[in-house]
């Protein structure tokens, strides 16, 4: 049994991707599982946290101990973690968030009438960064996946967003991260760093939150 570190702790999680609009019946969207954010908010429960998973749509079953907010859009998800965030201790952005939403939803099916079709697309709030600068006493989590230039990204990211930790992996490696179910992760916080290796993306939760755990115990300690 994982120590419970987390006892009393409430922590609002993002996972999964967002849907965006562009008719009744289409969307854009990504590949993110959400099987990430599913397995941080497994690993949280088990520390002892009370947890809120702030969800796009995904094929997992929730934890059932979990307080799961179903969302679509990153309107929406950004609706709900602010709702929720305000008692949190910690916040962690594990959601593929789409940047950007069509800018105007149409009413009615697009019909295809014409050789070519332009969309509009106008950015989304950024979640993270709105929690990490509006909650100031929350300590904020946020995930990097890059291309390239892992290192530099993700601690440019740190800095930006004025979050507390930041864990970067390389999408790059397809045998690793989006729809798979293993991961490795490079750590980012302040005065530091720590490489994740590869593995089940369950023992990798328990690995972060375990971080997690340690340095939001030192922000509050200082
Ligand atoms: O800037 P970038 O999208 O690479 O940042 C990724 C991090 O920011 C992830 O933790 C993601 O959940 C979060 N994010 C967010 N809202 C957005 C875009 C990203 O919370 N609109």
């Amino acid at each position: 049994k994982p120590q419970q570190s987390l006892a009393g702790k409430q922590i609002v999680i993002t996972a999964g991707p967002t849907q965006e609009a562009i008719d009744p019946v289409r969307y854009i969207s990504n590949h993110s599982s959400g099987k990430m954010g599913y397995a941080l908010a497994n690993a949280a429960l088990a520390m002892g946290a009370e947890v809120t998973l702030v969800s796009g749509p995904v094929n997992l079953s929730a934890p059932c101990s979990a307080n799961l907010i179903k969302v679509e859009s990153a309107q929406q998800m950004h609706a709900a973690v602010m709702a929720e965030i305000e008692n949190a201790d910690i916040f962690i952005g594990c959601a593929a968030v789409a940047d950007y939403r069509p800018s105007d939803v149409q009413n009615q099916k697009i019909k295809k009438n014409n050789q070519e079709l332009t969309l509009t697309f106008i950015k989304n709030p950024d979640i993270l960064a709105d929690v990490a600068k509006q909650q100031q006493s929350v300590f904020t989590v946020g995930f990097a996946a890059e291309t390239q230039d892992v290192s530099r990204y993700a601690k440019e990211k740190l800095a930006r967003k004025q979050l507390d930790m930041i864990a970067a992996n390389d999408v790059s490696n397809s045998s690793i991260g989006f729809n798979s179910d293993q991961n490795a992760l490079t750590v980012f916080w302040k005065e530091g760093e720590k490489s994740l290796e590869v593995a089940d993306k369950r023992q990798l939760a328990f690995e972060l939150m375990q971080l997690v755990s340690e340095h939001y115990r030192n922000k509050h300690a200082s």
